[in-house]
């Protein structure tokens, strides 16, 4: 399964998503590739730590990709990984765009709060775009950054769930500080300790519901 956690908007969470869901997934005993196509290079020092802290194996495997490489390599790598996860950077790159071509599913984490109309549609109008060069590629939102209280969570759900364009995945990731703290120690939430088990449950029902998109492909 070829994953991109994408979008148009910086510091929603893409690359937290992307690295947890390598992490699970290479937990789960899949062979996985992470590939960062963003220019900041935050997914690959991600994984350095990572390294450091396993004595050399991050348990994937990471590269660095930039523009028309990133679909290029991944058409070469796909047979030979299980599972391939894509961490785009907070804009419409050709890097992201490439991914796209080649990707089964767009992953689009949303902040409660901050989501705008303007951004989503323009999440929109990439899809619709790239759609012809790819029509089996299959884009979802879901909320990151998740309010513990308050009626925000259930109006962006609400906004969310109206489009035709991309599906709607009700997983919520809270904003918590186990994840933010995991991420910065190179670590899944699911790995640090102590383990808080709210945002473990959370993490694990994203990657539940994937899967269960994903199989039905
Ligand atoms: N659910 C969460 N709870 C707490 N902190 C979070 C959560 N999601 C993301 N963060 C924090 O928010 C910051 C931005 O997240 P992240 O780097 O994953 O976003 P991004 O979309 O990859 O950003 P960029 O567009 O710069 O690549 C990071 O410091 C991360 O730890
Ligand atoms: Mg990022």
């Amino acid at each position: 399964m070829i994953i991109v956690s994408g979008g148009i908007k910086g510091g929603v969470g893409k690359t937290l998503v992307a690295t947890n869901l390598a992490v699970m997934s290479s937990l789960a005993d899949r062979d996985v590739l992470l590939i960062d196509a963003d220019d900041q290079e935050s997914a690959t020092d991600f994984t350095a730590l990572r390294s450091e802290r396993f004595g050399g194996d991050p348990g994937y495997t990471s590269i660095k990709l930039t523009g028309k490489a990133v679909r290029d390599q991944v058409l070469r790598l796909k047979d030979k990984y299980d599972d391939i996860i894509i961490d785009t950077g907070g804009r419409d790159t050709v890097s992201q765009r490439a991914a796209l071509t080649v990707a089964d599913i767009l992953l689009v984490p949303f902040a409660p709060r901050s989501l705008d109309v303007w951004t989503f549609e323009h999440v929109e109008h990439l899809i619709e775009e790239m759609t012809p060069a790819n029509p089996g590629l299959r884009a979802f939102a879901f909320i990151n950054r998740a309010d513990h209280q308050g009626s925000d969570n259930d109006e962006a759900a609400a906004f969310l769930q109206e489009s035709d364009v991309l599906g709607f995945i009700p997983a919520y990731l809270g904003n918590r500080k186990a994840f933010a703290t995991a991420v910065a120690e190179g670590l899944g939430v699911v790995e640090y300790k102590p383990k808080d088990k709210k945002a473990i449950h959370e993490v694990e029902t994203l990657f539940r519901h994937l899967n269960e998109v994903t199989s039905v492909a």
